[in-house]
């Protein structure tokens, strides 16, 4: 699959307003400018701490709510999540704000007769994070079934403490799933801009090319986000996990700083330093870096090309510092 389809994107019929949470940020900002476009008749709510973007005019399709999500006195049947700065903040923004989020939704339901079929659908973003462990280093392949969930950081123990509480809810919705050079290692030289890579020590540092780096081109994650809001609740299995692993393709560092210069010339390649940092590798060192998703595949989410998906991402990220220029 080299680019996502949006044909199996129809959402429940009782679905008529989705919340979007942290709408200012990345993946939620796509998301509305998806929903907005794929479900003219979708009424969107979209909230953030910082003002979310207003990508239409028409108050009937979308409304803006700015709010702190960390405190229950703002939130009248909202909630979201946020990073693990600290500890106290990760558990506040990760794991408090859902838990009166669940909450807020299940009373809603409560006072409205939604149940069985016509709940409220509830898609909270998890993080590969969860797992951890003797089977997840970076060389490693996960098998879901087969892999402990032992987080190896406070982020991974808050996504994994809402999957099981969203899980619970649900009974009574589905749940879906990096280190920030992952990202930067691109992001930052197409726009001129240095980056350290903090794995390794030089251009032939092994690690380079042993550790694996589980990615989503993001117009597939979106697509896979929106599409686990449509998803019919048949095609979980009765009695399993709830939880989703987004498909994702395996690449390494080195395929990485490949694709960087393919399409950012040595002069990007140029702006790339390499100096070890040990939290940084300690954190990574508790990821695996290839998971098994053939199960989610079968459910209808859609997987990147193994070799073309990486390349055509940051293609697309080109693409979008062009448009933004213009
Ligand atoms: N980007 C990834 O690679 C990735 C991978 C796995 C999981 N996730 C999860 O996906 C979700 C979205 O990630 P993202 O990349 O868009 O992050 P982001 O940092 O771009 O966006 C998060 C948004 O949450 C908002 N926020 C933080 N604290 C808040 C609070 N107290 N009240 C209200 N809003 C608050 C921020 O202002 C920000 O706009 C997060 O839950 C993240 O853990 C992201």
């Amino acid at each position: 699959m080299s680019v996502p389809t949006y044909d199996a994107l129809k959402l429940p019929s009782h679905v008529k307003t989705i919340l979007i949470t942290g709408a200012g940020g990345f993946v939620g900002q796509k998301l509305t400018e998806l929903l907005l476009e794929r479900f003219p008749s979708l009424r969107i709510i979209t909230t953030d701490i910082i003002e979310p973007p207003t990508f239409t005019s028409d108050k009937s399709r979308l409304r803006v709510v700015k709010a702190d999500l960390g405190d229950a006195s703002q939130l009248n049947g909202i909630m979201s999540g946020g990073s693990e700065a600290n500890f106290e903040l990760g558990y506040a923004v990760n794991v408090d704000s859902h838990v009166a989020l669940l909450e807020a939704a299940h009373a809603h339901a409560k006072a409205t007769g939604q149940e069985g079929a016509t709940k409220p659908v509830y898609v909270f973003v998890s993080s590969l994070a969860i797992y951890g462990g003797p089977k997840c280093r970076p060389q490693d392949f996960v098998v879901p079934d087969e892999t402990p969930l032992l987080p190896g950081t406070s982020y991974g123990v808050e996504k994994n403490i809402i999957e099981l509480y969203a899980y619970d809810y649900g009974r009574k919705a589905p749940s879906t799933a990096a280190s920030s050079f992952m990202s930067g290692v691109i992001r930052e030289p197409l726009q001129g801009i240095p980056t350290v890579v903090p794995i390794a020590s030089g251009l032939d540092d092994d690690m380079l090319d042993t550790m694996g780096c589980y990615v989503t081109r993001f117009k597939t994650v979106i697509r896979n986000i929106a599409y686990a809001i449509c998803m019919p609740e048949s095609k979980f299995k009765k009695g399993e996990s709830r939880s989703i692993n987004l498909p994702g393709i395996k690449v390494t560092p080195r395929q990485m700083l490949q694709a960087l210069e393919e399409h950012g010339g040595p002069e990007a390649l140029k702006l790339v330093s390499f100096k070890v940092d040990s939290a940084v590798l300690a954190i990574c060192e508790t990821w695996a870096g290839d998971y098994d998703s053939t199960l989610f595949q079968s459910m209808g989410f859609e997987v990147d090309d193994k070799a073309t998906g990486y390349g055509l991402a940051v293609q697309d990220f080109k693409q979008e510092l062009a448009a933004a220029k213009k």
